[in-house]
């Protein structure tokens, strides 16, 4: 562009495209053009208005981060008032807020639009002639504050309409909200840089559109749906919440697409249980749905009670985060020693089970948390997650709650404990002389994936040690029936199920019995990568730290362990003493070269199959050296389903993962192992 007179259109043109193409990534989410040629366009936009600097315009897509930071927020007052939802916890309530709408209405089919309940914040939009003049939160629904400049850096938020087919004034609601991932990296950048870590994405949101400086809340991860028309100036718009949102969306808006439209009362709770379903692997917080009655007529005809609609309802999930009270704080020591600090909870339900201990993870976490017994805590459970302390409310903490002071002695043995690493990790030092760690390896020496003892659960191996009759794995092939039945709940015939399991377990494969030894970070992979590479446990045992790096994913640190383990005087006694109780596997083809035939490749099992079971099938994947994971991302590769497959596969359709059901699957084993 060189002609000076053509340089306002050129600006003009490319603010657009600049604009539809952020259009396409951020409200659709189906990108037309490469980032590269984005950034291309958005370079020349750039360096055009640097030339000219009078053509500059506030709605350009390069002046989201406008002037310098505000000295103070001003008042917005919403000339429609930014109104709450009621909220239901139970499919009764949801029964009886049908029941009131098809009342009122006197009709029976009620269509409703359904939408996540995204958990950030609510914003209104104002945008006259197309272009955003402001923003405000809801504040107390009736006065908020003017946070236009933070709004405006948000790129899901366009500052211009696209196309020319909106009314002149149109004020758009929505939720801004800071996505999962987002939030976790913003507080590991936070606690590195040492400043305040935020409780949840919600409030990470709130402080980041809280800010006077712009160019703080340009570095925030925001994003922004839009769930609601404020006004309207023109008649013309449509005239259900539906067609609303997808007007607003062909817009520019960003509208979450999980929306639906659903019939009556069975369309809002089969939506509800799919969303739940979702939930966990959604990028971002919801903390339930919400119902709207589609059309906007029938709206104005329920109109409001005190301070929300009659024609919408929040259909609340399970609460993931509650409040409770610790009770005492103790310290678990695990196999290999490390000593973990746990709050014991008054019990409380959250996140669907009722929760009494959670993790505090390690000494710097309890620094962190300054959290004492005594305390009122928030208490986080989601999905299948470990119960965490999320934050200790300090203003009804007892007086005279004493801090809290980390063990210097394990509680089980009276060893002491020592710091590893950067002093994080505790461990005592204790070792086998310590009978918690004498326990829980014992007891995942006859754990299912490893020797696969059946029968042997948590209890009998305490009583087992407690009472001296095995000090390490190599007793339990010594155990008489006399020695069984003589101990609580023990009787005749269970003895000698166990004697008999015990038995069977003395035929096992050589991956499975390395595994079982528990030697520090050596998992299953690590044990089958050893097992095929050197092929024989002499070998292993044998080996030097070089020769151990050379096994794939064997780096310095498991090869010391490996290598350590081999070498400790009680280690090559049980191992002695176990191989004389004639434990035994196959030789195993050691292979030293090449990578294995599914090397790199992650597969997940989900629902039955009908040649073999999961486990077997897992181990033959293991062995041409797959990697086997619980759950689907986006980085498995391939998702066998058998019968009835679980959630799993549907989540491998979304996300566009291979499915092989099992006669596929078969065959590729069967090619693979040919390979092998
Ligand atoms: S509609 C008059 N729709 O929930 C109805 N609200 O208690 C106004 N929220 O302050 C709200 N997702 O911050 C609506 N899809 C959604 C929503 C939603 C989240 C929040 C919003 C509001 C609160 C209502």
């Amino acid at each position: 562009m060189s002609s000076l007179d053509n340089v306002p259109q050129r600006i003009e043109a490319l603010r657009e495209l600049v604009s539809y193409h952020d259009y396409r990534y951020y409200a659709l989410d189906s990108p037309e053009i490469p980032d590269a040629e984005y950034d291309r366009l958005f370079q020349e936009l750039r360096s055009l208005e640097q030339a000219h600097p009078e053509l500059i315009t506030l709605d350009s897509p390069t002046q989201r981060v406008g002037a310098g930071p505000l000295s103070q927020f001003e008042k917005v007052v919403h000339e429609i008032p930014m109104l709450s939802l009621s909220n239901a916890f139970s499919e009764e309530e949801i029964g009886n807020f049908h029941r009131r709408v098809t009342e009122r209405l006197k009709t029976d089919t009620i269509e409703y639009t359904a939408e996540p309940k995204v958990d950030g914040l609510a914003v209104s939009l104002l945008y006259e002639d197309g272009v955003l003049t402001r923003a405000a939160t809801r504040g107390d629904g009736v006065t908020g504050e003017d946070v236009t400049h933070n709004v405006r850096t948000i790129p899901s938020v366009p500052l211009r309409l696209i196309g020319k087919d909106y009314p002149g004034v149109l004020e758009v609601r929505g939720e801004v909200f800071m996505p999962k991932a987002r939030f976790e990296e913003l507080n590991d950048n936070q606690r590195e840089k040492g400043e305040k870590v935020f409780v949840n994405p919600r409030n990470a949101a709130a402080g980041s559109l809280r800010q006077l400086d712009p160019r703080v809340t340009a570095a925030r991860p925001l994003e922004m749906f839009c769930y609601a028309l404020g006004r309207a100036q023109d008649e013309g718009f449509p005239d259900t919440q539906y067609e609303i949102l997808m007007k607003l969306r062909s817009l520019g808006m960003r509208v979450c697409a999980e929306t639906r439209k659903v019939d009556g009362l069975p369309g809002c709770l089969e939506y509800y249980h799919t969303l739940l379903g979702k939930r966990q692997n959604l990028p971002y917080e919801i903390d339930g749905v919400v119902y709207k009655v589609n059309k906007i007529s029938q709206q104005d005809a329920l109109g409001f009670i005190s301070r929300a609609p009659r024609w919408a309802v929040a259909h609340k999930f399970p609460a993931q985060e509650e409040l409770t009270v610790v009770e005492a704080i103790d310290v678990q020591v695990g196999r290999t020693g490390a000593v973990t600090p746990v709050a014991r909870l008054k019990p409380v339900y959250v996140g669907g089970v009722t929760v009494t201990n959670a993790t505090l993870h390690n000494r710097d976490e309890i620094e962190r948390l300054d959290i004492r017994v005594g305390d009122s805590v928030v208490v986080r459970r989601a999905g299948d997650v470990i119960p965490e302390v999320v934050s200790v409310v300090r203003d009804r903490r007892p007086h005279r709650a004493k801090k809290y002071k980390f063990p210097t002695r394990c509680p089980v043995c009276g060893s002491d404990v020592v710091y590893e690493g950067d002093g994080v990790i505790a461990r005592c030092s204790g070792g086998l002389f310590c009978s918690a760690q004498r326990k829980q390896s014992i007891q995942h020496f006859v754990s299912r994936r490893a020797m696969d003892i059946d029968g042997l659960g948590e209890k009998l191996v305490e009583q087992l040690v407690d009472r001296g009759l095995v000090n390490d794995v190599s007793d339990i092939y010594t155990l008489s029936k006399a020695q069984l039945t003589d101990l609580e709940r023990m009787a005749e015939k269970s003895a000698q199920n166990l004697l008999d399991a015990i038995d069977k377990s003395r035929r096992t494969t050589l991956p499975r019995f390395l595994f079982a030894l528990g030697i520090p970070q050596v998992g299953e992979s690590t044990a089958l990568a050893l097992a095929n590479h050197f092929g024989e446990l002499g070998a292993i045992r044998a080996a030097s730290k070089e020769e151990l790096e050379q096994v794939p994913d064997i780096g310095p640190v498991v090869a010391e362990n490996i290598y350590t383990f081999f070498r400790q005087t009680h280690n090559k006694d049980v191992l002695k003493k176990l191989l004389r109780h004639k434990l035994h596997w196959p030789v195993i083809k050691p292979r030293k070269v090449g990578p294995a035939p599914l090397a790199g490749k992650t597969f997940v099992l989900t629902g039955t199959l009908s040649a073999m079971t999961r486990d077997e099938a897992r181990a033959r994947l293991q062995s041409l050296g797959a990697k086997v994971s619980g759950s689907v991302s986006k980085k498995t590769d391939f998702v066998i389903a058998g019968e009835d497959p679980g959630s799993k596969a549907a989540k491998a359709e979304a996300l566009g993962v291979e499915t092989l059901d099992e006669a596929r699957f078969m065959k590729m084993l069967a090619k693979k192992e040919r390979q092998a």
